[in-house]
């Protein structure tokens, strides 16, 4: 039986759970409807990630996401779970080009946004530098290495990182890195399995992965792909937890049938 877990409510409480052993559910999360049924789940914490860009908006990678459009989603999903840990996921050319930018980007999260905390991908100098500015300043932050989705293009595409020994190598150091710069946890994104268990075994912080095995400390998935809401969906590490798809189109379809044979309104959907 799984035991009912006090929700997380600061940065420290998801350390915990790792030193428990006990695995983090991250889902994520765009809108206030969202928000509302995974605050009603055992979810532990909502990601608002640029992944919105594509799950969203249509788009075919998270390039084109603004700060704009992550503030407006993170509100929206603020005001349908006031008590959950939300973390509002920093979008591609908000922190790149300059330190200033970057803090001020997060801190927008905190305050306009009413995020819980703010998550960077990558690890090199200037990120690292970045984060550490932030939770030096107060602000909690996840990182997220391997698959980045906004460096797609320099990676040459979707790939599973840490095959060869090297990058292995490379993704312990930056998962070091990060744990140095200050993180409280961090996303393992197609990670292999050996090596995801190998960071999660090194660090002290929390990792929560995506297509990176069962040994992280926690997993994290795009609400789309968790619930079954794209019939041409194909990510292999995604498990469809309910066929939303299915669900959906039978009960537009059941409408306009029922609207079609005036079985719909019926008396008690009318008013006298
Ligand atoms: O944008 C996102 O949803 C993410 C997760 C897939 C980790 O970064």
């Amino acid at each position: 039986m799984i035991m009912e877990q006090k929700k997380l409510k600061y940065p420290a409480d998801w350390i915990s759970r790792k030193k428990e052993g006990t695995p983090l559910s991250v889902i994520t999360a765009y809108d206030a409807t969202m928000a509302k049924l995974a605050a009603l789940s055992s979810v532990d914490a909502l990601l608002v990630g640029d992944s919105l860009g594509m799950a969203v908006q249509g788009n075919r990678s998270t390039l084109p996401v603004t700060m704009d459009e992550m503030i407006y989603h993170t509100k929206l999903v603020r005001r349908g779970a006031p008590d959950s840990f939300i973390i509002g996921d920093l979008p591609s050319g908000s922190y790149q080009t300059s330190e200033e930018t970057g803090l001020r980007n997060a801190f927008r999260f905190m305050k306009e946004a009413g995020a819980s905390a703010v998550k960077a991908e990558g690890s090199d100098v200037n990120t690292l530098r970045i984060i550490e500015r932030l939770v030096k300043s107060g602000v909690p932050v996840m990182g997220h290495i391997g698959l980045l989705p906004q460096s797609y293009l320099n990676l040459g595409g979707y790939k599973i990182q840490g095959r060869s020994e090297l990058d292995s190598k490379r993704l312990l150091e930056a998962a070091r890195e990060l744990e140095s710069a200050g993180v409280f946890s961090m996303v393992l994104e197609y990670i292999v399995t050996d090596v995801a268990k190998e960071i999660t075994d090194t660090i002290s912080v929390p990792t929560i992965g995506i297509g990176s095995g069962i040994h992280t400390s926690g997993q994290v998935l795009v609400w789309n792909d968790a619930l079954g809401m794209d019939p041409d969906f194909k990510g292999k590490h995604a498990r469809r937890f309910a066929d939303l798809d299915k669900t959906i189109i039978e009960a537009l379809n059941r409408f306009n049938s029922e609207v079609k044979s005036r079985i719909f309104p019926g008396k008690e959907n009318s008013f006298n």
